[in-house]
């Protein structure tokens, strides 16, 4: 009985060492063609295949996803995507790059196949192994990843043209990298409003940073644009229940550089605003908007020449509204105000 035992052990052992030695053998002999314009064999590919999935998985698992939906970091995005990444995985419309055919594994068409954020930040970080994806780790923070993460999420419902117009407004890859976060003025909204308020007191209007318009046109997104206008209209009628209708529940509003949510504005500041209003006139100055995807910016200038007896003034308002498409329907998810007291000659 116990011969038998160990004579199966020896048949084992040998056969495994049979096996690691032709192995061995076999990646020696160069027999596998390495070369990228030959496949893998169905065997060698579903287990790389699974292999990367796992790996890839395992280690995305505990990544924690910041707001995808804030405009200006999708804004950042489009300009890294633009700089880096679409020869090898093209753009809305393109079909095909010089790089592409050549490449094994194929990288996919972002263009039109949405990642998931915690995988595809995990891959964007760290680069696949023995595939042409780089780790972009090495050259950009986390934050700059997550901006590319963002734009990707929005990618695949762009057209052609919203692609070519947002990536023709988004900062330049070198100039995001050196600025880093709270850097220059590239529209922090709220950064921007907490500066006027800092400023208010103690300097003239004009040392106001205001709010930024960067890259936007008028009419780039006319339905967020006739939102922004009936949202405008609502509260200069004083229509609390049309203005409120327009904001997402989860809204935020920010004036003055403080910010409210939904519910703390309508019980609080949306009458004296409205009151406000009521003996104001509002001329309008401009308005101009920018899409992307489901998401849109509208920067919206007026002149308000208020007749209050008590105080008469006439301030030139600034406003920011970020809205997102539910549906069919357009509602506001940000609103950021910035008004500057104009000096009256007189
Ligand atoms: C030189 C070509 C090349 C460049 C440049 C490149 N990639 Fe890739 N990428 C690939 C390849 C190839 C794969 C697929 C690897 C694989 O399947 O093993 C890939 C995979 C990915 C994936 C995983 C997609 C999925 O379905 O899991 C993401 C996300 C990605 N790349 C994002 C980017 C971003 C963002 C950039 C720019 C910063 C970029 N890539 C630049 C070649 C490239």
């Amino acid at each position: 009985m116990k011969k038998h035992i160990k004579h199966h052990s020896i048949t084992v052992v040998a056969v495994l060492a049979a096996l690691a030695l032709g192995a061995g053998a076999f990646v020696y002999s160069g027999l596998y063609d390495i070369g990228a314009d030959d496949p893998h064999t169905k065997l060698v590919h579903s287990a790389l295949q699974t292999l990367r999935e796992r790996s890839i998985h395992v280690r995305s698992q505990g990544i924690n996803v910041p707001d995808l939906e804030d405009p200006q970091l999708i804004l950042k995005g489009a300009g890294q995507y633009a700089a880096m990444c679409t020869q090898c995985h093209l753009t809305p419309g393109q079909t095909d790059s010089e790089i592409r055919p050549g490449l094994y594994p194929q990288p996919p068409n972002l263009a039109q196949e949405r990642v998931d954020p915690k995988d595809a930040f995990w891959v964007i970080k760290h680069g696949i192994k023995m595939s042409a994806m780089p780790a972009w780790g090495f050259s950009h923070d986390d934050r700059a990843i997550w901006s590319m993460v963002a734009f990707l999420q929005k990618l695949p419902d762009m057209t052609a043209a919203q692609y070519k117009e947002i990536v023709a407004r988004a900062p330049p890859d070198e100039d995001m990298d050196m600025d880093g976060d709270g850097g220059h003025n590239h529209g922090h909204g709220e950064g921007a409003a907490a500066d006027a308020d800092d400023h208010h007191a103690a300097a003239a209007p004009t040392a106001v940073a205001p709010l930024s318009f960067d890259g936007m046109k008028p009419g780039a997104a006319p339905e967020a644009e006739a939102v922004a206008k009936s949202f405008q209209q609502a509260l200069q009628r004083g229509d609390r229940d049309a203005v409120l209708a327009l904001l997402s529940p989860a809204a935020t509003i920010s004036e003055s550089g403080q910010t409210q949510s939904r519910e703390a504005y309508a019980s609080d500041h949306l009458s004296s605003d409205i009151a406000y209003l009521k003996s104001a006139t509002v001329t309008p100055v401009s308005q101009a908007s920018m899409a992307m995807g489901d998401t849109a910016m509208v920067g919206t200038e007026s002149t308000i020449v208020s007749s209050a007896k008590e105080k008469p003034s006439t301030v030139s308002s600034r406003e920011l509204l970020t809205l997102k498409q539910h549906g069919k329907q357009w509602k506001i998810t940000a609103i950021q105000w910035q008004s500057v007291a104009q000096s009256t000659p007189q």
